[in-house]
């Protein structure tokens, strides 16, 4: 197979087969910027599936750019609340401010245009480019990386193969639908090329592949082992007023769940906590705090989290630093995934 040949033929596989997704235009009609920026953006998160509620929810709430930028940033943060990384959640409403308020609704339409954008990166401004102004743009996500990894047999690890990868990338990427091919080779990533098993029977770049022929798909890319991620403490306070409300703190706008609400926790670290330790740091000190039994576990990019919940009661609702939030009330609120399940376990475990 000529490696000309390669992209054509991964187009009539993606014409075929490809993964009908509710960002993708119907063959022949225009992208929407404005959706395949909000799909890119959401897709650095996490997986095509977790991706879709999220899409077809901001969608329907904020139609078009100009709804977006208009919203509350912290609407915007309680809807993001579950997909991670929230200084993106920020960054998507500051570029969705730009886009609307300085160059009147419409994104910019090349790489370069795009990357002077908050929140977009070599990747997103790449795929963008591609996907919705049909820009030959090389595109190059982990799934990418794979596939041109095994498809070339390249045995150099991850991530000091990155450049090697891209430039092969680039080798492939046609000049025209240079939206599609982008998109055909993460599908074929996501779908066969997948980083255990991959279907290599029904792979169409099958002839082509190296890696296949030497039967070393599976074990590529090679990756350089990664630090084991160390585990780290804390407590987690659940204060109830008698009303039935919960006290929610803020957290600062910069670091880890930067901006998002919280359950008022202690500082995490490697060390467990003691209540007489973790009282200082709670809201205020009611007259008894319950330790629940379990942790709540919660893994991070680089590092697991357990918390401990203690509970308490006052009296009134105590003018502390927080806001008073009725339990019925707390889906509104922009608690991150592991806020969630803190709350699931205080409400499991405390009453
Ligand atoms: N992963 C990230 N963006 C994607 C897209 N547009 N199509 C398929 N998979 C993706």
């Amino acid at each position: 197979m000529r490696s000309e040949d390669l992209a054509p033929i991964l187009l009539a596989w993606y014409d075929r087969d490809r993964r009908v997704l509710p960002w993708r235009f119907a063959p022949g009609a225009a992208a929407d910027p404005y959706h395949v920026w909000l799909s890119e953006v959401m897709l650095q998160q996490t997986t095509v599936a977790a991706v879709i509620p999220y899409f077809l929810a901001f969608t329907s709430r904020w139609p078009r750019v100009e709804d977006l930028a208009a919203a509350p940033v912290d609407d915007v943060m309680a809807a993001w609340a579950g997909l991670g990384y929230y200084a993106r959640a920020r960054n998507l409403h500051a570029c969705a401010k730009v886009v609307a308020e300085w160059r009147g609704g419409r994104f910019p339409d090349d790489e370069a245009g795009l990357r002077q954008l908050p929140g977009i990166g070599e990747y997103t401004a790449a795929a963008i480019a591609a996907i919705a102004f049909g820009r030959r743009a090389v595109v190059v996500d982990g799934n990418v990386e794979r596939v041109m990894a095994r498809l070339f047999a390249v045995s150099e690890p991850l991530p000091a193969a990155k450049p090697r990868l891209k430039e092969l990338a680039a080798t492939l990427t046609p000049d025209s639908r240079a939206g599609d091919y982008a998109q055909a080779v993460m599908d074929l990533g996501a779908t066969i090329c997948s980083p255990k098993s991959p279907a290599c029977g029904l792979c169409p770049w099958r002839p082509a592949c190296r890696a296949q022929a030497g039967g070393i798909a599976e074990t590529l890319p090679a990756k350089v082992a990664k630090a084991e991620r160390p585990t780290r403490r804390g407590m987690a306070f659940w204060l109830t007023a008698p009303d039935g409300s919960v006290l929610l703190r803020r957290r600062p706008p910069k670091g880890l769940l930067g901006g998002m609400m919280e359950i008022p926790s202690t500082e995490w670290r490697e060390a467990g906590w003691s209540l007489d330790e973790a009282a200082p740091s709670s809201p205020l000190v009611p007259k008894s705090w319950r330790l629940l039994p379990g942790v709540v576990p919660h893994t991070f990019t680089h590092f697991h989290l357990e918390l401990v919940v203690a509970a308490g009661r006052t009296s009134a609702q105590a003018a502390v630093r927080g806001v008073w939030c009725p339990l019925d009330r707390l889906e509104e609120q922009a608690l991150p995934t592991l806020m969630r399940k803190v709350v699931r376990h205080a409400l499991a475990k405390a009453y």
